[in-house]
């Protein structure tokens, strides 16, 4: 076999059962899953995004694009629960297609996960400190220097959600609870507060006839078509590719396998009660949103806060306020998790430095890796100007859902005999399904954000065959090490 194509076999993969590497301390309860999937997946998605999509591109059918987007994000769910219940690893994707596909696509997805999950810790704390100015602001306060502000503000988030994921998952754990528990509150009140305002006029028919725009055509199949359109059914699908950044996260929770208890049963449950919690949230707050007041005077910049002022309910700024700064500090807190994670298992496959697959004896977690991302997403959130990247993230991860759906066919027909505690219903079917919805979805992604994919793709390629290439553990000759980077196996 190729060099690049060289498999990772199996049994490194499928978890204690068959003496696979694993050094992180097993914490999670299967309760604790669905938390973290709630904690990365409510959160700029739905206060932000969502609004401006209904503003700019979908109307009142952003109700439909939620549900449009819902559905494919359900059977991509469906596909991570077979493989992470046959593979409970930290690198999820990643290690799927290092054991169904090959070194150098593992590689790529890894890089792909890296935009997921590194790029959107930098663009939802940059949404945050926008929000936390704004929630001062509410309360009459004027802001000098409004950017200077911001800047620190999201500093001072960076660095105090890295520390508590390098404390360990326990402190985060405890973190995350009471913070979701919050942000659920929130919702609560926005979805009870809304519901006696809604006037069913404002959903028209979900439907806004599409404007043909005088700009170049913007999404990939608008290219095909020869015309760049808001509204209409291009408009209901292009929101829909920007609104699975609204469900990003349940992916993320295959990356906690390795540190949950009963894995191959507890993480497809989490994940996928998770999911359905999150859409049933979504379309609910969308509904309410879109039913107090027309598409039209919704705010781009605070959209669930410009809906309730507008039928007099100017204290629930305040409420969604609080509901939004917590909610998307928990999106950063598991976002940073996940990619900690991720990147630790490369680091243990010898694709990125070795020396950050190391885990401190005290706090049982990958303490370097997390401080290098905690330091790159300060970075970038610092000195790019991250917000106009949510759809590139969306990119990434839509890439990794098409390699898992892909791999749920490959690994039965290649390797049906792994246990499997959750198996897709009518494989190949959904598997394809699913592989078709992602496919959808990214060719309503616009053209710039397929141009700087690649662009990235490319670069990763790159760096696989300078360094990944010759550094791969299976590039050793008793390849795969068996020993965990540092310490052993720990339950606390
Ligand atoms: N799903 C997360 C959010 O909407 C990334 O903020």
């Amino acid at each position: 076999m190729s060099t690049i194509l060289r498999r990772l076999p199996p049994t490194e993969a499928t978890g204690l059962r068959t003496g696979a590497r694993h050094s992180l301390a097993e914490v999670y309860r299967p309760a604790d899953l669905i938390i973290l999937g709630l904690g990365v997946m409510i959160g700029a998605g739905i206060f932000s995004i969502a609004g401006q999509q209904a503003a700019t591109t979908a109307g009142p059918g952003v109700i439909l694009s939620f549900m449009i987007a819902g559905i494919a994000c359900l059977l991509a769910c469906l596909c991570y629960a077979e493989l992470s219940s046959t593979m409970p690893t930290s690198g999820s994707a990643y290690t799927f297609t290092y054991v169904i596909f090959g070194e150098v696509w593992a590689w790529i997805i890894g890089w792909a996960l890296i935009l997921e999950l590194q790029f959107a810790a930098a663009v939802v704390a940059r949404a945050w400190g926008a929000i936390a100015v704004g929630a001062i602001e509410n309360f009459g306060v004027e802001v000098a220097q409004k950017e200077l502000v911001q800047d620190a503000l999201v500093f001072v988030i960076l660095v105090l959600l890295t520390g508590v994921v390098a404390l360990g998952a326990r402190v985060g754990l405890r973190a995350l609870w009471i913070m979701v528990s919050a942000k659920l509150l929130a919702i609560g009140a926005v979805i009870v507060v809304g519901l006696p305002h809604i006037d069913v006029a404002n959903f028209g028919e979900f439907y806004v006839p599409p404007k043909v725009m005088d700009t170049a055509p913007a999404t990939v199949l608008e290219v095909f078509v020869g015309q760049g359109q808001a509204f209409g059914w291009f408009g209901i699908f292009a929101a829909a590719s920007a609104i699975a950044f609204a469900y990003i996260g349940f992916d993320i929770v295959a990356t906690s396998a390795e540190e949950t208890a009963n894995a191959p049963r507890a993480v497809p449950k989490g994940m996928i009660r998770s999911l359905i919690i999150a859409t049933v949230i979504y379309i609910a707050v969308a509904l309410v949103m879109i039913g107090m007041v027309s598409y039209t005077r919704i705010s781009v910049e605070a959209p669930l806060a410009s809906a309730f002022r507008a039928v007099g309910v100017g204290w629930m700024v305040h409420v969604i306020d609080a509901g939004a700064v917590l909610g998307l500090s928990t999106v950063i807190l598991v976002l940073i998790v996940g990619q900690t994670r991720v990147l630790f298992s490369m680091a243990r496959d010898g694709l990125i430095p070795r020396g950050l697959a190391s885990v401190s004896r005290r706090y049982h977690t990958p303490t370097r890796v997390t401080l290098v991302i905690g330091l790159v997403a300060i970075v970038l959130a610092e000195f790019v100007p991250v917000l106009t990247m949510q759809e590139l993230v969306v990119i990434g991860t839509l890439f990794a859902f098409a390699f898992v759906a892909a791999g749920v066919i490959v690994m039965r027909r290649r390797m049906p005999h792994l246990e499997r505690g959750f198996r897709v219903p009518f494989s190949p079917l959904l598997p394809a399904l699913s592989l078709v919805a992602t496919l959808w979805l990214m060719v309503n992604l616009r053209v710039l954000t397929w141009a700087w994919f690649t662009l990235w793709m490319a670069f990763g390629l790159g760096v696989y065959l300078v360094y990944g290439r010759r550094n791969s553990i299976l590039a050793r000759p008793h390849a795969p090490e068996r020993q965990p980077a540092a310490g052993g196996r720990h339950r606390r």
